[in-house]
């Protein structure tokens, strides 16, 4: 297949297994780079692993992410099928802490290889580290989410993260829960629209 990326993003894994760039390789189980489709038009990136993706190396799969796939799962995206899913950091914080923006500096090299390979349309952000990694937008996931962003020239939608939502588990209309929803539409329908009229995937210019 032309341009297939799983031998680089193989290569890329062993890469990062061996990754000493910042503290959080100490105390580390595994590296969790990634799981789902190297050929999906949608990226999910989440802050970092947590206990049960160290203990297991792939993201996503503690609670939160189960979480995750059920909400994509309900606007028809099949988590494994359709997307390619990873995280900010790759090595779990210690206690689950938040990643400290050194360690998202160090990491954010692995993640641009991750986007230059597998080529989404799409990047959804989970939560305001996320976003705070990626766009280096600090704080205001209440006001981001939902926006819609473009990220070198490539659309990119700040949501929940569904940690957050577990803690919020009203689905009442304006709950975070319900517009999590909405934004997972948007998603939907903004794949279909790019399914039904492709667009270069990266602007040459760059510009939002
Ligand atoms: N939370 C995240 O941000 N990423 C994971 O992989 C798991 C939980
Ligand atoms: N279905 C709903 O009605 N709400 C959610 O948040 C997720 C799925």
């Amino acid at each position: 297949m032309e341009g297939d990326p799983r031998a680089a993003l193989q290569q890329l894994a062993q890469s990062c297994a061996e990754c000493r760039r910042c503290s959080l390789a100490e105390a580390r189980q595994q590296v969790v780079v990634s799981r789902g489709n190297p050929r999906a038009a949608l990226m999910v990136i989440g802050e970092g692993p947590g206990a049960q993706e160290d203990a297991s190396g792939s993201p996503f799969v503690g609670r939160a992410g189960q979480l995750l796939d059920r909400m994509l799962e309900s606007v028809g995206i099949d988590s494994n099928r359709d997307a390619y899913i990873c995280n900010v950091v790759k090595c779990r914080p210690p206690e689950n802490r938040k990643p400290t923006l050194q360690e998202m500096t160090a990491c954010l090299p692995w993640l641009q290889q991750q986007v230059e390979l597998v080529q989404p349309q799409v990047l959804l952000l989970a939560g305001a580290t996320a976003v705070e990694g990626v766009l280096g937008i600090k704080g205001g996931i209440t006001r981001l989410r939902g926006q819609w962003q473009r990220w070198q020239g490539r659309w990119c939608l700040p949501i929940f993260h569904p940690s957050y939502l577990l803690r919020n588990p009203s689905r009442e209309p304006e709950t975070p829960k319900w517009h999590t929803w909405q934004d997972l539409k948007a998603v939907r329908d903004r794949l279909e629209q790019l399914r039904a009229a492709p667009e270069a995937t990266v602007d040459s210019s760059g510009d939002p």
